[in-house]
């Protein structure tokens, strides 16, 4: 299912060439494949039949909008976590009736767009939230309908950031909290409850501890349904780790397979919120190396490249591991070494890895792998750098879908008080 692969020693995105592409748009360039997208949600969907899930695509892995269009035409619902979001979602043409509303700090104009827009799902994350909600949907009046986000204390494995199902992180509430959240809301005429959720981490590696939340949110079920409150679904979240160096991927079988036998005959739908599993190997970072700075003395050996931290952070921010490859057969003059790949933003922590061991010149092309899920979004302009471009390869040729930022764009917000 790779869309990069190598002709005549040349990287290629489904046919096209990424030389076309950067020698086109310019670098820093993130590269998409639609393909890829279309394939890996499939894939996902068959895994999970014949059971009647729904799979709400995580907007903040890659929001751009031809990517929430791409996942609006396969029938995919959204995970949003801002008002923001939910923009993005209308002006794709996305059904709000399929959008389930996460995070910890929705604001009362958050709130009040996404009930005025009949969202399918308020994941509420806290007492105080479900108190806001109610009021808010007696004002205007609405009923909103909601799932307490659960959090079950279950240790995903992941890197400490990116771990949200402990009882130390800031996200959902307890069980025994949550039981009595339902109480009070299923006895609130303008609350209507309709699921129970949770997300537990994201880049986790095995079944296990989702299999051990959904143990924990379906025996909270069982005493919600002895009370009288019934629910129309279990969201599990998202959190399906991918593949960025030899790490398998995702063992959908026994995911799914467990998740059969746990579902099957009750009358839960299920609902999953993936974003790195769809999109995080369908996407590339086009960098060009700028200067080269051999080791002097046993040092180091620095690659400066035009792609910085500020277009991708997950190496500095994670320590996360990207595979990066030359786009062409190393040229004749090319040195090699082990190079630490870095940018040219003024901190000792703007890399994109370390000890690399490829030849390189000046002016070559690299494609940092793996970078289609939370690169682009998490970017910002540091530096005052102006944030890549984004482009989509699709039947055979590449679109631009996002153009570079400018400089003057950068400065257009601001006011020189004494200018
Ligand atoms: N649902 C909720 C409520 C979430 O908080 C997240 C991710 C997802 C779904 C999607 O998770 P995924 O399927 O993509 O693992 N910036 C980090 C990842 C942060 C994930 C935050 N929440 C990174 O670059 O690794």
């Amino acid at each position: 299912m790779n869309p990069f692969s190598r002709q005549d020693g040349e990287l290629l995105a489904d046919g096209v060439r990424l030389s076309d592409i950067a020698n086109s748009i310019g670098t820093p360039v993130y590269v998409y494949s639609r393909s890829y997208f279309e394939a890996r949600y499939r894939a996902l969907q068959a895994a999970l039949a014949p059971l009647d899930a729904r799979i709400c695509y995580a907007v903040k892995a890659n929001s751009n909008l031809s990517v929430l269009r791409c996942f609006q035409a396969l029938g995919a619902g959204f995970d949003i976590v801002s008002g923001g979001e939910l923009q993005r979602v209308m002006a794709a043409g996305g059904n709000p009736e399929t959008v389930v509303f996460s995070g910890v700090g929705k604001s009362e104009a958050e709130i009040d767009f996404a009930l005025k827009l009949n969202i399918g799902c308020f994941n509420v994350e806290s007492r105080q939230e479900l108190d806001r909600l109610s009021q808010r949907a007696s004002m205007l009046g609405r009923v909103a309908p909601i799932s307490v986000r659960v959090n079950p204390n279950v240790d995903a494995g992941t890197h400490p950031y990116i771990s949200t199902g402990l009882k130390t992180n800031k996200f959902g509430v307890p069980v025994s909290e949550a039981e009595t959240m339902y109480q009070r809301a299923s006895a609130d005429p303008a609350l209507e409850v309709v699921g129970i959720d949770c997300h537990i981490g994201s880049q986790i590696a095995s079944a296990e501890p989702l299999l051990e939340a959904l143990d924990s949110l379906l025996e909270l079920v069982n005493r919600l349904n002895a009370q009288g409150i019934g629910l129309r679904h279990v969201d599990l979240g998202g959190g399906l780790g991918v593949r960025y160096k030899d790490e398998p991927d995702f063992d959908l079988e026994t995911y799914s397979a467990a998740l059969k036998k746990k579902l099957t005959g009750s009358a839960l739908q299920l609902v999953l919120e993936p974003g790195r599993y769809l999109v995080a190997n369908g996407g590339v970072l086009l960098t060009r190396v700028e200067y080269l700075k051999p080791s002097a003395d046993d040092g180091r050996s620095f690659a400066i490249v035009d792609a910085a931290m500020n277009d991708l952070i997950r190496p500095a921010l994670y320590q996360a591991w990207h595979d990066i490859e030359p786009v062409n057969q190393a040229a004749k003059h090319a040195r090699t070494a082990n190079w630490d790949i870095v940018g040219p933003v003024c901190e000792s922590g703007d890399f994109l890895a370390h000890d690399r061991e490829m030849a390189l010149a000046p002016g070559d092309l690299l494609a940092v792998l793996s970078a289609g899920a939370y690169g682009m979004v998490q970017s910002s302009n540091y530096n005052s750098r102006p944030r890549p471009a984004e482009v989509m390869v699709e039947n055979g040729r590449f679109r631009l879908i996002r153009r570079r930022e400018n400089s003057r764009e950068l400065l257009s917000l601001e006011r020189d008080l004494d200018g």
